[in-house]
């Protein structure tokens, strides 16, 4: 049996589906008898002591919400050892003998570090990226995804009505699996992601003047992270469009951005984040309860696996080929 308490934390952006996972984490402790404690704004309240009884909170009422309930933080002082070592004394303080960490993977050095100093930590893969190369699906991700889709189809409604072309940049941090499959699932005439070069003329302007003859309305997705690896923000691409269309094929395009921004992070959380966020923290919980820490729980081929945390860490993954040439022919036809 575990006698001691199982302590639950959120970390880095907030993803919806956590909540599902905490209520999970909350009960399949209940079910186990095992103790459990909330720790509020992630590694910062650890370090704080900002630690709560959680099992007698009734988790029914906060599967159905966005965010977080716990508070989410990214905490840098995290970073140093010392401050890494004060965190377990705080939670061996409140009778902490294991800890869950949902979050990202920037969440997941800091589940290493507190595992590595001895206490044993799970961690969770949330995030609305879905760029944690361990797992196939991050929680949030569905959520995020259904958002975006419905803010490009009410761009494209009124972009249809003036014969406008919208510029709309998606989250991701350096990652483009929210643009593409929003460019898939939308119809976009353009997806820019990080991971391919890209170039204006043939990506874009080529493309619009060959569809001009068929519609005039158009819609480019940009991933914010092309910004971070061609140094052009999504509103210069789309001036340099303008212009370049304009110059070489007489075609005036009345062009506006939208950066979606955090509207991406809200929201109540889909079937899909429901169910795999209960999945995950309930695994993390039967983990700990079986004397196993140091693990990142992760989805493949839609069952639930653990990794080493270090194992998972090291793995990489890319947006599949199939689904990059898939955005190509929808785009471009
Ligand atoms: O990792 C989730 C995410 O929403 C990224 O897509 C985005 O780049 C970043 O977080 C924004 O972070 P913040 O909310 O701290 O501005």
């Amino acid at each position: 049996m575990f006698n001691k308490k199982i302590g639950v934390l959120t970390s880095g952006g907030d993803a919806p589906g956590m909540n599902n996972a905490i209520a999970a984490i909350v009960k399949t402790c209940k079910y186990n008898n095992a103790g459990v404690v909330g720790v509020n704004y992630g590694y910062r309240g650890l370090l704080n002591g900002d630690i709560f009884d959680i099992d007698n909170m009734n988790t029914d009422d906060i599967i159905n919400r966005g965010g977080t309930i716990l508070g989410s933080a990214r905490c840098l002082e995290f970073k140093d050892p010392e401050n890494v070592k004060k965190a377990v004394e705080v939670a061996k303080q409140h009778g902490i003998g294991g800890m869950i960490v949902i979050g990202g993977d920037g969440s997941f050095r800091g589940a290493r570090d507190l595992s590595l100093a001895g206490l044993p930590t799970i961690g969770i893969p949330a995030t609305i990226d879905n760029d944690i190369s361990c797992t196939e699906y991050t929680i949030g991700y569905d959520t995020a995804l259904n958002t975006v889709i419905d803010c490009v189809d009410k761009i494209n409604d009124t972009m249809r009505s003036h014969n406008r072309s919208a510029f709309v940049e998606v989250m991701g941090n350096k990652a483009g699996y929210l643009a593409v499959e929003v460019a898939i699932a939308c119809g976009a005439d353009a997806v820019l992601v990080a991971e391919q070069n890209f170039d204006i003329e043939k990506n874009i302007v080529d493309v619009i003047a060959r569809k001009y003859e068929e519609k005039k309305h158009f819609i480019v997705i940009v991933a914010e992270g092309v910004e971070k690896v061609s140094g052009k923000s999504t509103k210069k691409i789309m001036n340099e469009t303008v212009e370049m269309i304009d110059k070489k094929y007489g075609i005036q395009l009345d062009a506006k951005l939208t950066v979606l921004g955090h509207i991406q992070r809200g929201g109540k959380p889909t079937y899909k984040d429901r169910i795999a966020a209960s999945r995950m923290g309930s695994d993390a919980v039967k983990l700990l309860i079986n004397g196993i820490g140091n693990r990142v729980v992760a989805l493949k081929h839609g069952k639930i696996v653990d990794y080493d945390i270090l194992e998972g860490l090291e793995m990489k993954k890319s947006i599949e080929d199939e689904l990059l040439m898939l955005s190509k022919i929808i785009c471009e036809k």
